[in-house]
């Protein structure tokens, strides 16, 4: 199984309320470096991604430990590495700002990729592909069109200031995917409107099949999942997936990621939407037991109980 994943791979400085500062490495690498572990060895994953060259050893290293992930697909960007700072203001809300911005992956970099089995679009700074190469891609891939709707719902100021927007022309972004996800306040935003209950994202998640794609999954942070799936008929189900209970949340970061990266790896075995989101939100709630990147080596022990979980009803 080959695996593509689109997207920048951003340089992050996180600023803590007490006053310290992280520097990380995000964007696409947790996508990648989560399903290195829930895929086999045999398998290959290809992020395709721009990064300067002062970040691309540490990017290397980070994934060095996976045997299965092929660093071809990433290209060195001129304008040097995506940095993003992260803060949270008095009432805890994130504040980021974007400081060197990119130009977009472009189709020639993802052309040698279009085999893959899947191809999964994370939008991370919002411009990671333009419409056309998505379009492109679409007419071309022979596999699964995998979009995390993600930050194409964040606009950037003159500044650089992120901040929650509806994306120009999303129906049609929609429209390119096989299978969608997006989070509560993407969902909103698209839907144009709040969300209030389950039927609320059921209604949602049938507009947006109708559209094109064949899965639209809405995840619902410690609420679990909905996914609305065309049946073999060409009518609609949907499934209410509660959460996975977690004895002891650690750290949140990365849950839809994580999510993206069990959906992809048990839906391009068996087709099924069902086990698929089961096995995503399982994924994404052992996710929420792990303190980052360091740890989704922990996905590999945990490799029994994966294999119960999208059989169980
Ligand atoms: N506290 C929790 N308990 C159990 N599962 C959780 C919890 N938080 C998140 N999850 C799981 O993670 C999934 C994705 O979470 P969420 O909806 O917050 O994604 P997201 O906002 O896209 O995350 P990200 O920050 O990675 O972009 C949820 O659908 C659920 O399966
Ligand atoms: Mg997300």
């Amino acid at each position: 199984m080959q695996v593509a994943i689109i997207g920048i791979v951003n340089h992050d400085t996180i600023r803590m309320a007490g006053g310290e500062e992280l520097q990380d490495l995000g964007g696409i690498l947790y996508n990648a470096a989560v399903l290195a572990n829930l895929m086999d060895v045999a398998d290959t994953i290809h992020p395709i991604s721009r990064i300067g060259q002062d970040c691309y050893d540490w990017l290397a290293r980070l994934l060095a430990p996976y045997p299965n992930v092929d660093l071809s697909g990433i290209a060195l960007a001129w304008e040097g590495t995506s940095r993003n700072t992260i803060r949270y203001d008095a009432a805890l809300e994130k504040v980021e700002r974007l400081i060197n911005r990119l130009a977009p992956i472009s189709f020639s970099q993802i052309e040698p990729f279009l085999d893959s089995d899947a191809l999964l679009i994370n939008f991370i700074v919002g411009n990671d592909i333009d419409r056309y190469t998505m379009q492109t891609l679409r007419a071309r891939a022979h596999g699964l069109v995998y979009l995390d709707v993600h930050n194409l719902c964040l606009g950037i100021d003159a500044d650089g200031y992120r901040f929650h927007r509806t994306p120009e022309h999303w129906e049609t972004w929609m429209g390119l995917a096989d299978v969608v996800q997006m989070n509560e306040i993407e969902t909103r935003l698209l839907a144009g409107r709040d969300m209030t209950g389950e039927d609320d994202f059921i209604d949602f998640g049938r507009r947006i099949v109708d559209l094109g794609p064949s899965v639209c999954i809405a995840t619902r942070g410690r609420l679990g999942a909905i996914t609305v799936y065309r049946t073999h008929e060409d009518g609609t189900e949907a499934l209410v997936c509660p959460p996975e209970p977690v004895e002891r949340v650690v750290d949140t970061t990365g849950c839809g990621d994580a999510f993206a990266a069990g959906f992809l790896a048990e839906y391009l075995i068996s087709h099924d939407p069902v086990r698929a989101t089961r096995l995503a939100n399982w994924t994404a709630a052992f996710n929420c037991t792990l303190a980052g990147l360091s740890e989704v080596g922990r996905f590999r022990e945990a490799k029994n109980r994966r294999a119960e979980i999208s059989f169980t009803d």
